[in-house]
């Protein structure tokens, strides 16, 4: 963003032409200045000499700089700059241009596999972590010009097929394909209650899935009416949250796809004999890892086998720039051996991340110690809204809007997403409706509301896009803070799609919420003289499109009135 002053400052330094290591960054505060670096701390040592030195060389030089109103030395060497108003102006521009997503470049695809629930049970609240954090990596990825396959894992295979085919056969009341999911769910767990009292169930179970997976016509009609059920279900909660798929294609899918690669394996010896008949991968001690099943004794395929499968799969069809999955880290062990078998193999493997998230936790108890029943996702959502109903309802004439049914839908809805959002993803999560849903700190409802203030003072202006209308001699404390935010939001999209942590962009729309609230309580916007007038309309319009832009990805909607 400041690469004029950088330039300017190395150059200074004697560095040679196009040498980056200069970098002037945001001050943590307004009494530091707007931006500092700390290159003379840096490179006094590659350049022999002290870093007061070096720091006095650049504040000597670059005072009198048009851009510049002032520097100083601060600290051991550090260097504070205060900028001229008209490089917030002038930098602004650019800051917007990132409000658009990057036209997609003609390169290989970056494929974002996330969600993955498995076949004939409902998404449970777990589920939402990846299913949000992956859509919002996806959606950071296509934003920045990458083409992107997002991809629905779903677990369509199994033995769960069998023993709901059991289940559905001994107690199910009308077809399959009227069922609701709920339904097959409960035929599932009577399914194993009564296993409990008659263990021949399990065998039952069994050879309904061998028969299946043999091509058997009638079981396959049943699970394909199973998968069809489960997937009409899930599109209407992920409808629900923004989320979408390029693919869906699931473990089933991979079923004529893992001959050849098994054979491969025992042909290239990486494949070996393990206990009872079963194929196996090893690994070198220092690994750690024990071995990998890859065909079970009986010679039936499992989870692991369709994940060879599909990984050369994928290179074959897509030659992916990259690959993540999103899994919690009780997967963790399962991706290493999946690596290690592929590069025994000899794959050539692109850059493949098995990106992680840590667990939900629950602010309210009766939310965590619901025993084996799983906490569906839909009732949480469903709880989310109406929730946010009845704050819209209680405040009252502090609200407005003109449809309070589809506000208290973007807000509950948002406010689920955006609690995980906002949440570094490599920790444990806390689930914590009264945090999500207030109006007060980094929750969804507080950008929503700072958005809908930003549309309503447009609205007022009534002016479609902002001209200025002439040169600022100085900024106000407020200003030039919102002003050196809105700056960051470049840096802020880059830095959450290097580590794939969305919530560093929220962090980012939350600090932009709070200079903008700031800045409206104390200035007057819409009565100020002009230049101020029109400059302040124009970080008004800068915000709300860096709010809109950063809201998208993070598939929070926005409404225009609150
Ligand atoms: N369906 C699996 C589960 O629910 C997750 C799939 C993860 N992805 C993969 N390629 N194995 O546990």
């Amino acid at each position: 963003m400041f690469s004029t002053l950088e330039r300017s400052a190395a150059k200074i330094l004697d560095l040679p032409e196009g040498d980056s290591r200069v970098l002037f960054l945001r001050s943590d505060d307004l009494t530091h200045g707007d931006i500092a670096t700390s290159a003379a701390l840096q490179l006094s040592k590659s350049l022999g000499q002290s870093p007061k030195v070096l720091a006095e060389k650049i504040v000597a030089g670059l005072t009198g700089h048009p851009d510049v109103v002032r520097c100083e030395v601060a600290g051991p060497g550090f260097v504070n700059v205060w900028l001229r108003p008209e490089v917030f102006v002038s930098l602004l521009p650019r800051v917007l241009e990132h409000t658009n997503a990057t036209p997609t470049r003609k390169e290989q695809p970056v494929i974002v596999e996330y969600s993955q629930p498995n076949i004939a049970k409902p998404l449970g609240v777990h589920h939402l972590l990846g299913t949000i954090i992956g859509q919002a990596v996806a959606n950071l990825y296509r934003h920045a010009g990458f083409p992107v396959i997002s991809w629905n894992y779903v677990g369509d295979w199994g033995t769960q097929f069998g023993k709901l085919s059991v289940a559905f056969e001994l107690w199910g009341s009308k077809p399959v394909a009227q069922c609701s999911l709920d339904e097959l769910l409960e035929l599932y767990v009577r399914f194993h209650e009564e296993l409990e009292k008659d263990a021949s169930l399990e065998e039952k179970g069994r050879e309904a899935s061998r028969k299946l997976e043999q091509g058997d016509a009638t079981l396959r009609a049943f699970w394909a009416d199973v998968v069809t059920v489960t997937k009409n279900s899930l599109a209407s909660v992920y409808k629900e949250l923004h989320v979408s798929f390029d693919l869906d294609l699931g473990e089933s899918f991979y079923e004529d796809k893992m001959a050849p690669v098994l054979e491969e394996g025992i042909a290239k010896g990486v494949f070996v004999e393990g206990d009872g008949g079963a194929l196996i991968v090893k690994f070198p001690e220092e690994s750690g890892m024990p071995p990998y099943l890859v065909r079970r004794g009986d010679g039936g395929t499992l989870y692991s086998t369709r994940d060879i499968a599909q990984m050369r799969y994928r290179i074959d069809t897509y030659n992916p720039q990259r690959i993540l999955i999103f899994t919690d880290v009780a997967q963790k062990l399962h991706f290493e051996q999946l690596v290690a078998t592929c590069q025994q193999l000899g794959w050539k493997l692109p850059p493949f991340e098995n990106v992680l998230f840590g667990r939900m936790r629950f602010a309210d108890k009766s939310m965590s110690t619901r025993k084996g029943n799983i906490l569906k996702l839909e009732e949480v959502l469903n709880e989310a809204v109406s929730r946010a109903e009845a704050i819209i309802e209680s405040r009252g004439d502090a609200i407005q809007t003109d449809d309070p049914k589809e506000l208290a839908q973007q807000m509950g809805i948002g406010a689920v997403a955006y609690s995980i959002l906002s949440q570094n993803r490599k920790m444990d999560m806390v689930f914590d409706w009264d945090k999500m849903l207030s109006f007060e700190g980094n929750s969804a409802p507080y950008v929503q509301y700072t958005y809908a203030r930003t549309q309503s003072v447009l609205r007022k202006a009534g002016v479609e896009s902002v001209e200025l209308s002439g040169p600022v001699s100085q900024l106000a404390d407020h200003e030039r803070q919102l002003a050196g935010t809105l700056l960051q939001f470049p840096g802020a999209l880059r830095e959450a799609l290097a580590s794939h942590s969305p919530h560093m962009l929220a962090n980012h729309l939350y600090q932009l919420c709070q200079d903008f609230n700031a800045f409206y309580g104390a200035q007057q916007i819409l009565k100020a003289d002009e230049p101020h007038r029109s400059l302040r309309l124009r970080f008004t319009e800068a915000t709300a499109r860096v709010l809109r832009a950063g809201a998208q990805i993070l598939t929070i909607a926005l409404p225009d009135r609150m």
